[in-house]
This record gives structure tokens, sequence and C-alpha cells, in this order.
């Protein structure tokens, strides 16, 4: 089929490139000339394992509607839906993409990806068609989780296709007709796919945020949360992903859309409170870990630590929302010296924080009281502890990810602090 996906960022490379590999026409629509140049020359410009690999040539990347040299099936909206300063999701590039669309292409079927809440795809369609454009609107919500989007992108575990008319399905089956076989392809109404995407980032963000409050009280009463976690897990009705205690949930998804959840719940007359519990737990989690290094090495007033990762999560450069982030602005306000190390999120860190960035976790570790390990990267895993104990003041690891071998670590000499347990 012949489908342009609007908007470079995240959910439209990953959803185009790996589209077009699957043998569909497919042009990438961004207004952003130089991601749209580099693109062309073959350069990715998000750090997504393996999605190079499934670059193909006839994948078209553009920068205006005049540039697509096909008559496309459908049009995907996958641009940006930011936080409002009241928490809901800004709309106006969802809007603005789809009047662009219909202005050229009157009747062409236009799918959202974006994540919006419930009611837009409908509300989009009548805005449409006051403005005498009859293009009828999709809900088809992305679930691929960033550092992993191929394998998720290849595997799903559901495809959501919320529609206005059953006549839309042939179409849907049509792009989706590899996957017929591979996964369910769940029809709903509009609204409940809409809903389905927002209950799902809202339901793991609590799954992490009530596994960091058990690992609180495995501090108090002596429990270990990496093996509460794995004996939780093995229930398959709770399922063993998305119980990792860590410095809180951060990126560009999970924090931005609890709030607009919250909103909509709001806007509905009604509440959440276990949602409203969730934001508020993950809020104060930054501070929580800045206490707790606080407490094991007093007033930080002068004193130094490695922070070891920025990013999100592991396997990404995005630093969005990232607790790292947020962390080291707080040692930074208690008068701490941070220099820091990351993998891939260094460059775009730069633009958060005015500190002292490391070629390698060693160089960040040389002459730091403590280190801090805030991202959950391989490469911190397997650290060189009897060269790190050289460069150290301080032979400290406050592992707050829980990744590390820590026989290893105390045979070099380091004392290991780590979330919900004490060994
Ligand atoms: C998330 C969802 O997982 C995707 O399904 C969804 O498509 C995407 O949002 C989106 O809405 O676009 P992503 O933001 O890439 O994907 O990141 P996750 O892997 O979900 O991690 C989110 C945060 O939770 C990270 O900060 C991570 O470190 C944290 N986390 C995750 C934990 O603290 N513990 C865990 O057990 C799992």
């Amino acid at each position: 089929m012949n489908l342009v996906f609007i908007g470079s960022g995240y959910v439209g490379l990953v959803s185009g490139v790996m589209f077009a590999s699957l043998g569909h026409k497919v042009a990438c629509l961004d207004h952003d000339k130089s991601k749209i140049d580099s693109l062309k020359n073959g350069e990715i410009p998000i750090y997504e394992p393996g999605l190079k690999d499934y670059l193909t040539k006839d994948l078209q990347f553009v920068t205006s509607y005049a540039d697509i040299d096909f008559t496309p099936d459908a049009f995907f909206i996958c641009v940006g839906t930011p936080s409002s300063d009241d928490g809901s999701a800004n709309l106006d590039y969802v809007f603005e993409a789809a009047l662009d669309i219909a202005k050229i292409y009157k009747d062409v079927p236009i799918i959202v990806k974006s994540t919006v809440p419930a009611g837009t795809s409908t509300r989009l369609q009548k805005f449409l068609k006051e403005k005498r454009y009859n293009n009828p609107t999709i809900s088809n919500p992305e679930f691929l989780s960033e550092g992993r989007a191929v394998e998720d992108f290849l595997k799903p575990d559901r495809v959501i296709i919320g529609i206005g008319d059953d006549k839309h399905k042939a179409l849907m089956d049509g792009i989706y007709q590899q996957f017929l076989d591979k996964c369910p392809l769940l029809y709903t109404s509009r609204e409940s796919a809409e809903l389905i995407k927002y209950s799902s980032n809202a339901f793991l963000a609590a799954k992490i945020a009530f596994l960091n409050e058990i690992s609180n009280l495995c501090e108090k009463v002596g429990g270990n949360i990496d093996d509460v976690s794995k004996g939780v897990g093995l229930d398959h009705r709770i399922g063993d992903k998305f119980l990792k205690t860590g410095p809180g949930f951060g990126g560009s998804c999970f924090p931005k859309d609890i709030l607009a959840l919250q909103y909509l719940f709001a806007q509905s007359g009604a509440s959440c409170l276990i949602l409203d519990a969730t934001i508020d737990s993950n809020a104060k989690r930054s501070r929580f870990i800045v206490d707790k290094i606080k407490s094991e090495l007093g007033e930080l007033l002068g004193k130094s630590i490695a922070v070891l990762g920025l990013t999100f999560k592991a396997n990404t450069d995005d630093v969005r929302s990232s607790p790292a982030i947020s962390i080291t602005k707080l040692l930074l306000e208690e008068g701490a010296y941070i220099s820091a190390y990351d993998p891939k999120g260094m460059e775009n860190a730069k633009e958060l924080l005015n500190i002292d960035m490391a070629k390698n976790y060693l160089e960040a570790a040389k002459g730091a009281d403590a280190i801090l390990i805030l991202t959950e990267w391989d490469e911190f895993k397997n650290m060189d502890y009897s060269e790190l104990a050289k460069g150290v003041l301080g032979k400290i690891i406050f592992d707050y990810r829980n990744i590390l071998d820590s026989t290893k670590a105390r045979e070099a000499g380091f004392i290991i602090h780590r979330l919900g347990r004490d060994n």
C-alpha cells in the first residue's frame, strides 16, 4: 500500500522505516529540512539499535506534500502531542497536519498514531467535515518502546485499531497484512483505541511506582526488592515486566501521558486516585534519591559525585524527562560537583545540564567521593572495578538501578548501596 507518515520523530520514523521494509511504498514527511537531509543521506537522527539495517532505498524522505511521487492510500499522523501548562495534551500539531493533508488529499483516510486523548480522532473528523473535507479518521496508537522499537514493531503483542465505520477494516487489514496471523488485530471504536493507549501507559507507570514504594518498604523492614519483584512477577496474572525498582520512570511518554489522562479524568468530572498517586510518587522520587545519598555522604556541598547514566533508560540517547537529569540538577543545587558519563546521551544532556562530561566511566569517576549509577547500561554492569578503585577518592557506589555484580565490586573494596535491599 502507499503510505505517508507525517512527522519523522521517534514514532513516525520507526513506523515509516519498518512499514517500508515490509514492502509498502512509504514517504516520511517532516518540515525539519536538516532532519530530512540527513535521513536522505542514510543517517538516522535518533539512536535506535538495529533501525538503520531496515532502511530501504525506495523509502522517500520529503519536506512537502508536493515531493511525494505516489498516490497515497492513507496518511499516518505521528506528530508530537506535548504537555500544555495545565497537563492537557497539546493537539495543535495533530490538527494542523490533518488540515494540511485534507486540503490536498480530500478523501484519503487519516490515521492518528500520535498519542491523543479519547475523542480526538472523532473530533478531528468533525473538524475537517466543517471545513468541507471528507477524510475519515482512524485511531491506531503506537506501542513501540525506545531502544527495542524494531523488535516491538516486528513482534507486537497486539495492534489496536479504532474505526468509526466498518468499511475501513479492509484498509487497515491491508496495511497490517503481515501481522494478521502473528498477533491480534483488535478493532474498537476510536475512543476505546485512544483509551487503550493511555490506560496501558498509565498502568505500566503505576506498576513501576508501586514497586518503587514497595522497595522503600523493603528498606524499612529488611526485604530484598529484587527477590520481591521476582516472586510477584512469577504470578502470570501480574507478569514479570515493569517491576524493576529504580530512580523513577521518565521519557517522552509516561510522564506526559499520565498528566494528559489525569486532565481527561478531571475534564470528565471524574478522578483517578491511583493515577494521582502514581504521578505524586514519581514526582517525589528524585528528591527521595538525593536524600538517600545525603544520608550516607552527609552534606553534599563540595562533594564530588560521578553520575553514570543520563538517559531515561538504557539503549537510547533520549534524556527527555530523565530522572537522571532531575537528580543531577538536585545534586547541583545541594552544591555537589558533578562529572557525568553516558554512552549515548551526553550530547542531548548538554542542552539541559552545565556540567563536565567525561569520555568514559573511569574518567568520570576520577577523584570522585562517590559513584552514582542512574541508567542501566550494560557498560556499567561490567565495570573494571580494580581500575575504578585506583581513580576514585571514596570507594562508594550508589547503584540505583540495582545492576551491579556486588561481590566483584566489594572484592575491589567498594561499599555498595542499592535500592530496596541491604546487601
Ligand atoms: C513507553 C511504553 O513502554 C511503550 O509501550 C509506548 O509505546 C511508549 O511509552 C509510548 O507511549 O510511545 P518508553 O517511553 O520507550 O515506552 O519507555 P519504557 O521502556 O516504557 O520505560 C519508561 C520508564 O520506566 C523508563 O524511565 C524506565 O527506566 C522506567 N522503568 C521501566 C522502570 O523504572 N522499571 C521498569 O521495570 C520498567
